[in-house]
């Protein structure tokens, strides 16, 4: 067996037993701690039989987070961006031990239109991680629950203003600005209180800035911003990311790929400013 391999077999369980260590979990979730091993297993091996461009501990958060929820709130989990299905199949796993319907939401066309700076900076371009719609249920059959799953084509912002039940939890991987707005703004008002949307690209300064834009929440959801867990290094979840990115090349072993999640309730306003109080 290589080093790698010796490394890995020790690594992922001492990983899910530090992301689903919590006594948090609601009672009628109780699983043993053979379930959940077996649970993030799975979760590491999908994600090396389905290419995927986000990390199992991304996945295993967003589990613990559900199984933290107690069943009695209503909603479905929403994740916007499939790409070949890996997320996909891992989040339709949590949803059916939660007993929750996972709504997957993708163009199945890859990226809409992307910036100049997009294309040059990230080169992101249009139909970048292209996957039929077919290709993504074929392998949500093979590796997950499909039956938790409802498929929805179309770009977000033709897509996402029919969303009309409530949500508990959301993943919005989806790379560009203009994909993120949609998101967020049309999400939101169906999030539960003290629920989630969780993100990719959280090491990206200028992308996640929208969770702290005092301008924007109150321009599109009248509401104040609520800041993101994780802003520019990503959940702290065993991949050694220091940053920032524009330095990246310098670390190669680093990785800035874990998530990064807002949540309703939390505000991140700034309302310190001696001048006005002192009046
Ligand atoms: C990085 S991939 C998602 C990766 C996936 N979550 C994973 O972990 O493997 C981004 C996905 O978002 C989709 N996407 C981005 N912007 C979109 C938009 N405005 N409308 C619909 N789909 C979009 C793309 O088609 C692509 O499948």
């Amino acid at each position: 067996m290589s080093l790698r391999k010796i490394l890995t077999s020790v690594r992922v369980p001492i990983n899910v037993f530090f992301i689903l260590d919590s006594r948090a979990i609601h009672p009628s979730y109780r699983i043993p701690w053979w379930r959940r091993l077996a649970l993030g297993w799975k979760m590491f091996i999908n994600t090396t039989k389905i290419p995927t461009a986000t990390p199992y501990q991304a996945h295993l958060v967003m589990a613990l987070k559900l199984l933290e929820m107690s069943p009695d709130v209503p909603g479905d989990v929403v994740e916007c961006g499939s790409y070949r299905g890996g997320s996909t199949a891992n989040l339709s796993l949590i949803c059916q031990i939660v007993g929750r319907r996972l709504r997957v939401y993708d163009s199945f066309a890859g990226l809409p239109e992307t910036t100049p700076l997009e294309q040059q900076r990230f080169a992101y371009y249009p139909g970048d991680y292209k996957v039929d719609l077919s290709e993504v249920q074929n392998t949500v059959q093979r590796y997950g629950a499909i039956d938790c799953c409802q498929f929805i084509k179309g770009w977000f912002k033709d897509t996402l203003p029919r969303l009309s039940t409530p949500v508990v939890l959301a993943f919005a991987d989806v790379d560009i600005k203009s994909s993120l707005h949609d998101c967020v703004k049309n999400i939101w008002p169906h999030l539960v209180e003290g629920g989630y949307i969780f993100i990719d690209e959280c090491h990206r300064i200028d992308y996640v800035s929208l969770f702290y834009s005092e301008r924007w929440w109150r321009t599109y959801l009248n509401a104040t911003p609520p800041g993101l867990i994780g802003a520019g290094t990503g959940l702290p979840l065993g991949k050694y990311y220091i940053g920032p990115d524009t330095e990246l090349s310098s670390h190669p072993r680093q990785k800035p790929s874990t998530a990064a999640y807002a949540r309703k309730g939390i505000s991140s306003l700034w309302d310190y400013y001696p001048e006005e109080s002192a009046q």
